[in-house]
Order: structure tokens, then sequence, then C-alpha cells
């Protein structure tokens, strides 16, 4: 196959005095850099006008099927300033695996991963500028694609777009490492058996928003999804994977069941716990398990993660009937704050990267 070069179309770019007050408290996925990916991909002609354009509006027909059926998939990936200048990204041929399982669940064509992996070091490479150096603070990408044939037959679209937007990033909840407070949802689910659990697909997170305005409502930060056969057995929240911390220092954390995402910070947090002789059991595990482990102290920590979450350390869960886990001030464990620290330190080149996740750009 013949390689798709990135033709570019250099934008205006953001006076350096308006970029650096973004950057100086970014927010998240406000505010976006100053060019954008754009691939198309027609049944006919396969990937093709590959392009780094300037990042604004894209045009899109009234009839396009990602407006009435929503076919859509989408990434998450952040680029790291370290130390010395460097700019990289994290693992990011994993997204680009997991893009094209989510592609496959939706009828939307897969991308070549090379194509992703350099359509990204491209763009990060452009907008270097953005990449902010403070703490905790990173440069957002949003990988995605859309089915933008104009017709309103229901099938898989015979075009699609794959964009790439970068975002500078704060922490996605404010506050630093303070714990947070989770709403488990039991009447409302956002996956079902054979449904669409596994993938990244906007339709997930629509799902998910309804419960999520529940959840502010009693002032929690998140929603627990449970499996809606059981109600009990936990799947993931809205926008994160779970872990239990048991006394012991064994970690629990819900298999991949076909229900939730394969978390790339899940399964690199599973690793590094296993460096340090630490077991993970990915095992269906049950908000039953969890009040009671939490009351007889036999688990000890629970924290949710994702690339925007990072590690997020969980105080309480909440339901209709009252608070079911209530750590209180132990939260955030120990655990929860060492995998952390670990993990962010290779994001950021504090800590030596064994696994050689960090891809430089
Ligand atoms: N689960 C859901 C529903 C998510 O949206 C995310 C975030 O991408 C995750 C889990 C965590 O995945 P990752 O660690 O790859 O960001
Ligand atoms: C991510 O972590 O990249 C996500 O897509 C989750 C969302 C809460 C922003």
């Amino acid at each position: 196959m013949t390689e798709l070069t990135l033709r570019h179309t250099p934008a205006d770019r953001l006076p350096e005095a308006e970029r650096e007050a973004i950057l100086a408290d970014p927010g998240f996925g406000k505010r976006f850099t100053d060019h954008m990916v754009s691939i198309v991909w027609t049944h006919d002609r396969g990937w093709h006008d590959a392009e780094l354009v300037p990042y604004g509006p894209i045009p899109i027909d009234p009839a396009s099927s990602v407006l009435h059926y929503g076919q859509e998939i989408f990434e998450g990936l952040k680029a790291y300033r370290h130390p010395n200048g460097e700019v990289v990204t994290f693992r990011p041929e994993e997204n680009a695996r997991r893009l094209n399982a989510s592609a496959r669940r939706l009828a939307l064509p897969e991308l070549p991963e090379e194509l992703f992996v350099r359509a990204i070091d491209e763009l990060v490479r452009l907008d270097a500028a953005w990449v902010p150096g403070g703490a905790e603070q990173s440069l957002y990408l949003r990988p995605f694609m859309i089915a933008d044939e104009s017709f309103l037959g229901v099938r898989a679209a015979e075009r699609a777009r794959f964009l790439v937007i970068a975002s500078p990033a704060g922490p996605y909840f404010t506050g630093g490492v303070k714990p947070v407070s989770i709403w488990l949802s039991q009447e409302l689910a956002r996956a079902g058996h054979g449904g669409t659990g596994a993938a990244k697909c906007g339709g997930n997170y629509a799902a998910s928003l309804l419960p999520t305005r529940v959840a502010q409502e009693h002032g929690c930060a998140q929603v627990l999804f449970t499996d809606s056969n059981t109600a009990d057995t936990i799947d993931e929240l809205g926008g994160m994977n779970l872990f239990l911390v048991r006394s012991d220092g064994t970690l629990i954390t819900p298999e991949l069941n076909g229900n939730i995402l394969a978390g790339i910070t899940r399964d690199s947090l599973i690793r590094l716990a296993a460096d340090r002789g630490l077991a993970t059991e990915e095992r269906a595990v049950t908000v039953t398990e969890w009040r009671e482990g939490a009351a007889d102290g036999t688990i000890t920590e629970a924290f949710a993660c994702g690339t925007a979450a990072v590690i997020t350390p969980i105080s309480r869960l909440l339901g209709e009937d009252g608070t079911l886990v209530d750590f209180g001030d132990r939260a955030p464990g120990a655990l929860t704050v060492s995998l952390r620290d670990e993990l962010t330190g290779i994001q950021f080149g504090t800590v030596p990267d064994r696994h050689g996740w960090v891809h430089r750009v």
C-alpha cells in the first residue's frame, strides 16, 4: 500500500500572548489549537485527501448519516511536555487499535494504525507550542471518525471522515487529586449485552448524560454503571474504569465483559501493579462486595482511571438509598496515590519508562 502523506495548509496562528494566556489556565476541552487533521474515506477509493488544515468548522450535509444514526467513534490521548522540552504521547498505537475495534462495531472503515499515529505526530509537532508545561497539564488529543454520506437509508455509510483536534488541558476534575463522590445509576444503563458498550462511540456518552445530570444533582462527579441485568455487577463509570483495592494490596477491576471500554490506563496500571508484585483480579465485581468490603475493612481504596481523569480517588458511593460506601478521610489511599505518581511520572518523563510506552512525536 502506498503511504498517504498529509498535505499541509498553514493556519493563521493565534498570537503568542493569547496562547500563553490560555495555557496558563486551560481548563478541559474549551480551546483548540491552530490546526487539525482531516482524512476522507470513500467506499470506492479508501482513505484519501489526508490534510493538516487550519482548525475550524467543517461543512456537513444535513443528510449526513452521523447526524441521524450516530455513526461516530472517537479516541482520547494526551501529549506531554518532558522537563527537557521534548513532547511525547503515551501508547498511541493502543488508541489506534482501539479506534479500529470501535470502527468494526460501528461499521465504519478501519484506519491504518501507522496513519493514525503519524497524523497525530504531525499535528502535535505543528502545534507543539500548544503543549503546556505546567504541572498536570497536557495537550488532549481527540481523534474521531464520522459517517458523512448524505443518505437517509439505514445502512453503513459509504463515506466517512477521520479528524483529529487538540485542546490544551489541565485536570479533568478541578481541585487536584481531591477524592470525588460517585453516583450509582441502577435505573438508567449505558450498555447492555451485545450492544456497543466496549466501543468508544458517541452514543454511549449520549446515554450517560441524563444519569450524569442526576449524579450532579446529588453532588457527584461521575456515574457508576452496573450490568443492566443484575443492577449489582459493576461495569464502569461514564468516562472511566473502576478499581478497588483490598487491604492486602490486591487490585480488583471488572473484567472486559463486552460492556466496558478496554481502558489503556486500566491496562497500564495492571502492569505497573504487577511490576510491584501486586495481583489484579479481573473478574465480575459487585456493588454489594464493595459495600461490605468497605464496611469490614477488607476493601480500603477505590479509584477511577482514564486518560482525562488520570487516576481519581473515590471517597464515596451514593445511591437512591443513600450512602453505600464512605472512605471519608482515608481517601485518597496510599496505593492510589503511589500508582498515580508512577504513571504520571512515566508520562511526564520523571520516572523511567520501563515498558517503552512513551512515544516521541
Ligand atoms: N471507560 C470509558 C467509558 C471512557 O470513556 C474512558 C476514557 O477514555 C475509559 C474507560 C478509560 O480509557 P483510557 O484509559 O484508555 O482513557
Ligand atoms: C478520555 O478520558 O479520553 C475520555 O474520552 C473520557 C471523557 C470523560 C473525556
